[in-house]
């Protein structure tokens, strides 16, 4: 989507959210984060937003996706105290890091500058408010420990990011890396959490491909029905498929799925009651 388009949504989508909340409302960059940051919902929405930022081709992650190599990297070590002077005050530079590696994001000025919307993103590493949305002094923290998969992922997203738009320029002595610029057993056990993310979505959205899922329409007289079509839960593909209850394994939760032939005889799967085995759609039991 462009960007002035995921812009204008994003305002709107916004305002309308404040104006129901809170109808007096100041609208200014810093008090938006502050107000998102209470609503879990609107971090999700952030993520959305920045996704286009954020998303490169899934082979160039700036995190190696098997932890195994590193690409070439610069030399200088930074205490987080001389990391704090980059802020920016007096036209300064404006230095940044994300998970322990240090950016020179000065010509992003008007973002990380003194007044800026991110500014307190500025010589510190904040790298567990990218994902939580969390800028008090208390959640502009390095330590990632405890995520969600999905929060990985975003941080791997926001790492390209920093990769791709600015110049890394060191290491920032800490969790990730030591006095040497030596990578930490933190810095390890980090690239495993995002490994581990980013296989499990690999898998989840090769399952969704699989299995997408129904469409599902609603008439109280009639109560509900599923069916299947080449665009059903969002997966454009050549094949219609069954309609089927879809159960995890272990069987918490259940959905409708599209089912090509080849699979009807998957376990996870069950034909719903009342509906021949190749009907195109069912009613669901009222
Ligand atoms: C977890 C929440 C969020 C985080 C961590 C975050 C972080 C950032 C960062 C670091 C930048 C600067 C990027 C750069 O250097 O180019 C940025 C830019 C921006 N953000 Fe956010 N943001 C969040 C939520 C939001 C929300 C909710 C909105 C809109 C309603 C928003 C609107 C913008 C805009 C308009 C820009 C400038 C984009 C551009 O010109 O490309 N952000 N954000």
């Amino acid at each position: 989507m462009n960007k002035l388009v995921k812009l204008s949504l994003a305002v709107l989508l916004l305002a309308s959210v404040i104006a129901w909340y809170q109808p007096n409302f100041i609208y200014s960059t810093k008090s938006i984060h502050d107000f998102a940051a209470k609503f879990p919902g609107l971090v999700s929405f952030f993520k959305w937003f920045h996704g286009g930022k954020g998303s490169v081709a899934k082979t160039d992650h700036a995190v190696p996706k098997d932890g195994s190599s590193e690409p070439s990297e610069p030399t200088r070590v930074f205490t987080k105290e001389e990391l704090a002077k980059y802020k920016g005050e007096n036209g300064g530079d404006i230095y940044l890091a994300l998970m322990g590696r240090v950016f020179d994001v000065t010509r992003g000025r008007d973002y990380y500058g003194p007044g800026g919307g991110y500014a307190f993103f500025s010589g510190v590493d904040g790298s567990r408010a990218f994902v939580t949305g969390d800028f008090k002094p208390e959640g502009l923290i390095d330590d990632i420990t405890g995520l969600g998969s999905q929060d990985y992922i975003g941080l791997r997203d926001w790492l390209d990011f920093y990769m791709k738009d600015y110049e890394s320029i060191g290491k920032l002595q800490g969790l990730f890396y030591d006095a040497d610029g030596k990578t930490t057993q933190y810095y390890h056990d980090a690239q495993q959490w995002i490994k581990e993310a980013s296989d499990y979505k690999e898998d989840e959205d090769l399952f969704k491909e699989k299995y997408p899922m129904c469409n599902v329409e609603y008439k109280p007289e009639e109560g509900s029905r599923v069916w299947c079509s080449t665009k059903s839960g969002g997966i454009q593909r050549d094949w219609v498929g069954f309609p089927r209850s879809l159960y995890s394994a272990d069987s918490k939760n259940i959905r409708c799925a599209c089912a090509q032939e080849a699979d009807l005889n998957d376990s996870l799967l069950k034909e719903y009651p009342n509906c021949p085995k190749d009907a195109p759609s069912c009613m669901l039991p009222k």
